[in-house]
C-alpha cells in the first residue's frame, strides 16, 4: 500500500485527509493518507525514518517555511518564495514543491477581468507569498497590507491606508486567517464602502465558504471567490506531482 500524508502542527481539522482518502476509495486507489502532527520540525526527521515507505507529504502552518532545511531539492518556486507545501520523496530524497501557488493563479484566473490591474494583499505569511508570486507573474501590480508597517519593503499597515491609494485596487485578496471559523465575525479592517461591482473579493479561506469579507463585498457587487476551490486544485497537483 502506498503511503502519504500531512505534517502540520496542531491538525485538527485538516482537509486533506478526507480529500485524499475519499479520493483512494472512489478510485480504487491501494493508498493511505495520514495526519503527523509534529509538536517541533525537529521531529521530521524521526518521521522519516519511522516511516520509510512515505512517498509524499503535504506540509502546512507552521511548517511551509522551516521544512526547506531538510529538502534535498526545491522547484523555482519554493526557491523563489521559500515556502514549500508539497515533498515529493524517491529513495529518501525529498523535492520540495509550492502547489499553493498554481492552485491560488487557477482559481484567480477564473473570474480575473481586464480591469484587475492593482491588487490589495491582506498579511505577510506564506500563503501571502504565494499570492505575491501570481501577481507578479500575472504582472497585477499590488500593496502589501500587514498589520505592522515596513516601510523598507513597501508594506502598509491598515490604519495608515490612504483613500487614494486603494483607488484603483479593484482586487482585494485576504490572505490572513480573519473571519475563519469559528471567528466568523472578523474582517480585515478595510473601508468596505469604497467597494464597486468592479471589484473582485477573493479569500483564501474557505470555511466558512461565505466569510465575512466577502459579504461585505458581495453587498456593494462586488465578484467573490472563496480559497475552497484552490484547495482542491493543489491538492489534486500534489498528487500528480507524486506520481510525476
Ligand atoms: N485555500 C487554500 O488553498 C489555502 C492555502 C493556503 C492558506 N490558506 C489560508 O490562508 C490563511 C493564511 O495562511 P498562511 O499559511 O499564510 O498563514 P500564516 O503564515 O500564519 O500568515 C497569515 C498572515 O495573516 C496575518 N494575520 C494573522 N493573524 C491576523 C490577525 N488577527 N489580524 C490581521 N492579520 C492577521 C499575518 O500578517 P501580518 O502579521 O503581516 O499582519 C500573518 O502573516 C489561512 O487562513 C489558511 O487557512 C488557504
Amino acid at each position: 500500500m502506498r503511503q502519504f500524508g500531512l505534517i502540520g502542527y496542531p491538525l485538527g481539522h485538516s482537509f486533506s485527509k478526507g480529500f485524499f482518502t475519499e479520493k483512494f476509495s472512489a478510485e480504487g486507489i491501494d493508498a493511505r493518507y495520514d495526519n503527523f502532527p509534529l509538536e517541533s520540525i525537529t521531529a521530521f526527521p524521526g518521521l522519516l525514518q519511522s516511516h520509510p515507505q512515505l512517498e509524499g507529504l503535504n506540509v502546512t502552518i507552521p511548517y511551509k517555511e522551516n521544512i526547506i532545511q531538510y529538502l534535498h531539492q526545491q522547484s523555482p518556486v519554493v526557491r523563489a518564495i521559500g515556502a514549500c507545501n508539497c515533498i515529493k520523496i524517491t529513495n529518501g530524497q525529498l523535492f520540495g514543491h509550492n502547489t499553493d501557488v498554481v492552485g491560488f493563479e487557477k482559481s484567480l484566473c477564473r473570474k480575473l477581468a481586464g480591469h484587475h490591474k492593482k491588487a490589495l494583499v491582506l498579511g505577510t505569511g506564506g500563503a501571502s507569498k504565494a499570492v505575491q508570486y501570481v501577481l507578479d507573474k500575472l504582472r497585477i501590480s499590488y500593496i502589501v497590507i500587514s498589520r505592522k508597517a515596513d516601510a523598507a519593503n513597501g508594506i502598509v499597515d491598515y490604519s495608515s491606508l490612504q483613500q487614494e491609494e486603494i483607488k484603483d485596487a479593484t482586487l482585494w485578496i485576504n490572505t490572513t486567517p480573519l473571519g475563519m471559523y469559528p471567528h466568523i465575525d472578523a474582517a480585515p479592517p478595510l473601508d468596505y464602502e469604497t467597494i464597486t461591482s468592479r471589484h473582485y473579493l477573493f479569500d483564501l479561506v474557505y470555511n466558512p465558504s461565505e466569510t465575512r469579507f466577502l459579504s461585505l463585498g458581495k453587498a456593494k457587487g462586488a465578484t467573490i471567490e472563496n480559497g475552497y476551490e484552490m484547495l482542491i486544485i493543489q491538492a489534486n497537483e500534489s498528487w500528480s506531482i507524486w506520481n510525476s
